[in-house]
């Protein structure tokens, strides 16, 4: 018996209460008109640019996001620490030291299958964290045998980072896609050993001002080096991602889409 394609939606960082009420009001929607089975979403801006609170996590998590993943402003919002002790389907990158709270890697359920999903966070023009190309391999050995399918939100600057870890784990995970840099880029692609990749989502936010935020902090900063204070541009969420299909017999991804609402 044919078993049906996997369809995963991989949602870019979320940035302000606007998108995250946008994505309460239409996942679901949106889920049944792209037929996805699984939504991913990384949330680490959805409370005003700066983390996310544990209300902006339960939400999400209640409206047709299967599992959030992060990034380097997971630890904006205190209280979410507790948060990421107690709730498997919210991550932070895997690399940051043992001791920071939460988990860096989970296995969801998505049609019956168990899927491995990993997040780790780039060290290019970014913290000194663990080697995350390391992080991934000690993941893939200790779940070795757990999971059907794998994915893997890799949160880094550099786009050779991000290309790299795509080409490392070519064959070995299913889907890599990065985020971080808030601007969706266009190469979309099934990597020569059936990965499906993509370097940046984007963001889900509003898209006229500087990677979501307000533009004229940003601007006086660069001008004058002073600290600034930054808030959410006012505007319509866009939802950028990226749509990835796996076939459960060739367990290689047929298909990758980017999506970009608006
Ligand atoms: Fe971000
Ligand atoms: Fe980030």
């Amino acid at each position: 018996m044919l078993s049906k394609n996997i369809k995963i939606l991989a949602v870019g960082d979320i940035v302000g209460m606007g998108a995250v009420e946008y994505l309460k009001k239409n996942m679901w929607n949106i889920r049944s008109e792209l037929g996805v089975d699984a939504v991913i979403a990384n949330g680490e801006n959805a409370c005003d640019i700066r983390g996310i609170g544990t209300s902006e996590a339960g939400d999400l998590l209640n409206s047709g996001i299967d599992l959030i993943t992060s990034g380097n402003h997971i630890w904006g919002r205190r209280d979410i620490y507790s948060f990421l002790e107690e709730e498997s389907r919210i991550l932070r990158p895997a690399n940051y030291p043992p001791s920071a709270p939460g988990v860096g890697h989970s296995i969801i359920n998505v049609e019956g299958y168990k899927v491995l999903c990993i997040n780790v966070q780039g060290t290019v023009f970014l913290d000194p964290l663990d080697n995350p190309f390391l992080a991934v391999e000690r993941i893939l050995s200790a779940e070795a045998g757990r999971y059907d399918f794998s994915l893997l939100d890799i949160h880094a600057e550099a786009t050779s980072e991000k290309v790299a870890m795509g080409l490392c784990f070519d064959g070995r995970i299913n889907i890599i896609w990065g985020t971080h840099t808030h601007v969706q880029t266009a190469d979309e692609r099934i990597l020569p050993n059936g990965t499906g990749y993509i370097t940046d989502l984007g963001m889900t936010g509003p898209q006229n001002g500087i990677l979501g935020a307000e533009p004229d902090p940003i601007i006086e900063k660069f001008k004058t080096q002073m600290p600034q204070r930054f808030s959410v541009v006012e505007g319509e969420t866009v939802l950028c991602g990226a749509v990835f299909e796996i076939d459960p017999a060739s367990k290689r991804c047929v298909s990758v889409k980017r999506i970009k609402t608006g």
